[in-house]
């Protein structure tokens, strides 16, 4: 069975795109990718010991309208034992106030919902006035932010330092 479940919804390609490279880099003997309108039954989540879960932020602060539906279908379902580590698109300079809500959103849902949320990244080589995708010593996202928009340069190395740091938290043995 493999380890890694990574689920994503995207609107212009951009989360597809970093989420296909997380397949590319964890290799896909360890990992399976999830368009998350395309899962009709839940219980896959249960298949795997590490989600990646992955959404852009729209319109002002506001999940993908996929990731919004899936996290509506996930209301009734047990995440209590999960491990989560979560992804964000965005863009910093344009929607600054509002960069990466859609992940902050995410973890307050799956954090509710008494999954373990791993995967905090460093935010200091970004520059936004946004603050729900941080965690409490403002020093971190709450997950991997990625802006294809103006720094696409470093979508490649963050994820690849990311989920090395994923892969020891959650102790994968991958
Ligand atoms: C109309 C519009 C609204 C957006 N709103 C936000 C926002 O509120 N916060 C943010 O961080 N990025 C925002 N973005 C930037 C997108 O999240 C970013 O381009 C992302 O890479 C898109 O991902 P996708 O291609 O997977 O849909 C917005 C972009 C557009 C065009």
């Amino acid at each position: 069975m493999k380890k890694v479940g990574i689920f994503y919804g995207s609107d212009t390609g951009n989360t597809e795109k970093a989420a296909q490279f997380m397949l590319e880099a964890l290799g896909e003997e360890n990992a399976d990718l999830h368009e998350v309108s395309k899962v009709t039954d839940l219980n896959i989540l249960n298949d795997y010991e590490l989600l990646i879960v992955g959404t852009p932020t729209w319109y002002l602060g506001e999940l993908q309208s996929d990731v919004d539906s899936f996290k509506e279908k996930l209301a009734d379902f047990d995440l209590s034992n999960k491990t989560i580590a979560l992804f964000g698109l965005g863009d910093q300079i344009e929607y600054s106030e509002y960069f990466l809500d859609g992940m902050g959103i995410l973890n307050s849902f799956f954090q509710e919902k008494g999954a373990k949320i791993i995967g905090a990244w460093p935010n200091d080589t970004y520059s936004f006035s946004s603050v729900l995708s941080l965690t409490d010593d403002g020093q971190h996202f709450v997950g991997l932010g990625l802006d294809e928009d103006n720094q696409g340069e470093y979508t490649e190395e963050r994820i690849v330092a990311w989920l090395e740091q994923v892969k020891e938290e959650a102790n994968l043995g991958i």
